[in-house]
């Protein structure tokens, strides 16, 4: 039986211009390309994780126009229980990207039905129960991700949390934390050497992460030299790739070193949801000597 993760978060259809450079304030560019994407770091998490290799749902809001087709049908590509999708009366969130040149992007979205998800049904607590990890980010209501980890908590599901778009995480929801997964701005806007967590894991771009681990001290993940095309959902691709691997028991830093890896292929196509490598693609770009080690 393969390892099970739930991610609760959210979805969203990624609205992409390719610039070649992202426009000051005032100023108007004209785009290379126009793409609509699946993406949303809940669904970018979920399907990170899948492609890892676990047997991965996602627990998300869509809305009731076209957009939420989309999200369904690439739910339903993935092999992943479309059921859990909630029809929400209005928009299905939306991501507008911007990418430049140089793979770095900035992101506006707008909540839509993700605003919507405020608490799990009991089915869905089951569910959380039954997982080895849940996941969970900010584009949801706290109140869905306090029910989510507090239930997961209980039962001895491992948390990871990835507290993205940045806001104060509330005690009750750092209680039930057992890997909290920041970028570089996050860590500071957050100040995690102060939170109560057992581990922490800062992602730094191309130069790797660092993994915290509390009474053992910090430990460097190398990163895999690479060309960045679009950086969009490479830290999501991080964060699923991450609880996909400490679900089958992996210990927290080989996983990281194999979820950095993952996250260095995301980068070299664009697009949140098609550039999420399979575990073939990783242990490829690994080489049987790595993989073995790990
Ligand atoms: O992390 C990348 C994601 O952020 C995009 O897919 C977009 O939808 C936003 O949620």
């Amino acid at each position: 039986m393969s390892a099970r993760v739930t991610v609760v978060g959210s979805a969203n259809v990624d609205l992409v211009t390719r610039v070649d450079r992202i426009p000051a304030p005032g100023e108007t560019v004209t785009a290379e390309s126009f793409d609509i994407y699946a993406g949303g770091k809940g669904l970018n998490q979920a399907i990170a994780a899948r492609r890892a290799g676990a047997r991965a749902e996602l627990i998300a809001a869509v809305g009731t126009d076209d957009y939420a087709q989309v999200l369904i049908d690439t739910v339903i590509a993935e092999g992943m229980d479309a059921t859990l999708l909630r029809r929400e009366s209005g928009t299905t969130g939306t991501a507008f990207v911007t990418t430049d040149a140089t793979g770095e992007n900035n992101i506006v979205i707008v909540p839509g039905a993700n605003g919507l998800l405020r608490h799990l049904t009991d089915v869905e607590r089951d569910l959380v129960r039954e997982s080895d990890v849940l996941i969970c980010q900010l584009e949801v209501p706290d109140s869905v991700v306090e029910d989510a980890v507090t239930t997961a908590w209980k039962a001895g599901t491992k948390v990871v949390l990835n507290p993205t778009p940045v806001r104060p995480v509330n005690s009750a929801i750092l209680a039930a934390v057992d890997v909290l997964i920041v970028n570089e701005h996050e860590a500071e806007q957050l100040q995690v050497d102060l939170l109560p967590v057992p581990c922490v894991l800062t992602t730094l771009g191309s130069n790797g992460a660092t993994l915290r681990i509390r009474g053992e001290g910090t430990v460097r993940i190398p990163a895999r030299k690479t060309i960045a095309i679009d950086t969009t959902g490479a830290g999501d691709t991080f964060v699923g790739a991450f609880a996909a691997e400490i679900a089958r028991g992996v210990s927290y830093e080989a996983a990281a070193m194999w979820a950095s890896i993952a996250a260095s292929l995301s980068v070299e196509e664009q697009g949140a949801v098609p550039s999420i490598p399979t575990r073939r693609a990783v242990d490829d770009a690994l080489g049987p000597e790595r993989v073995e080690s790990l």
